[in-house]
């Protein structure tokens, strides 16, 4: 066991940080959480990290990206995961990892672990459950083992390059007639995207990432997409519904 490492994730509905400290508490006594979305992100102190992200579109959110871009890897080993709603994880976890290796890491082993849909919550509902936990848990003390008998290299995922194009959408959130402007919604986004007044909740379509952060966290369950965004992702995801995706491993 290591006596602490950093757990660097994003996660704005909280299945990537679920799905992600079963691998940060399986290898290490202490767990040094830093979160992604913060100002101000500290370089690593520990000998090994592990770093959580979202799939948003098959790739990983711009905002992780340029985070970890500017983090100084100093050669530490990394355990790299991307946490997806089931449909696919498509180039995320090779950006991901080749973002981290050009930040100066050493990326042992990567997973890519199934979670609940943030926009669709039938689908991967549930997930991680106590079997996707059980097993991401073995799979980092797999890692932790091979990382102490001496095992070095980069590890090869999945994916393509070019990765996939990002399309940004132009829809956010919106609060609706029950809201009662406690203005936690501009509190919780991660892109500074809310504004709240005496009047009314203004979300600037640019800076929304439609992460969905909002939208879970709204005490008043008054965030909501419009319906018809919802109601047609509902509908284009429903094939998901019943699959049961399992977690792929990378050692
Ligand atoms: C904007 C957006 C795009 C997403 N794109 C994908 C995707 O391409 N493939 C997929 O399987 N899941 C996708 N998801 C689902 C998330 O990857 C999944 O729910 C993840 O657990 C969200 O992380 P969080 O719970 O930490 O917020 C998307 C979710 C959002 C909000």
């Amino acid at each position: 066991m290591l006596k602490a490492v950093d757990f660097y994730y994003f996660s704005p509905t909280g299945g990537t940080e679920k799905a992600g400290k079963a691998i940060a508490y399986a290898v290490a006594e202490t767990v040094n959480a830093i979160n992604l979305s913060d100002k101000a992100v500290r370089n690593p102190s520990s000998d090994v990290v592990v770093v959580a992200a979202p799939v948003f579109s098959g790739r990983i959110p711009a905002i992780v990206a340029d985070k970890i871009a500017a983090l100084n890897g100093d050669g530490k080993k990394a355990i790299t995961a991307v946490v997806y709603g089931v449909r696919a994880y498509e180039d995320a976890l090779l950006e991901l990892n080749n973002i981290m290796k050009n930040s100066g890491f050493e990326v042992v082993a990567s997973a890519a672990l199934v979670a609940q849909h943030s926009i669709v919550p039938e689908v991967g509902a549930g997930r991680p459950d106590k079997a996707d936990i059980e097993e991401t848990q073995q799979f980092a003390k797999n890692v932790l083992n091979t990382v102490e008998d001496g095992k070095t290299g980069n590890v090869t995922v999945p994916g393509n390059y070019p990765y996939k194009e990002v399309k940004k959408g132009s829809a956010t959130p919106i609060s609706l007639a029950t809201c009662n402007g406690c203005g936690h919604c501009a509190c919780v986004c991660p892109t500074e995207a809310v504004t709240v007044t005496d009047k009314e909740v203004l979300t600037d379509a640019d800076k929304c990432i439609m992460c969905m952060a909002c939208v879970a966290k709204c005490p008043a369950q008054s965030r909501v997409l419009p319906p018809p965004i919802q109601e047609g992702l509902t509908q284009k995801l429903s094939i998901f519904k019943d699959l049961h995706r399992e977690n792929e491993f990378y050692l």
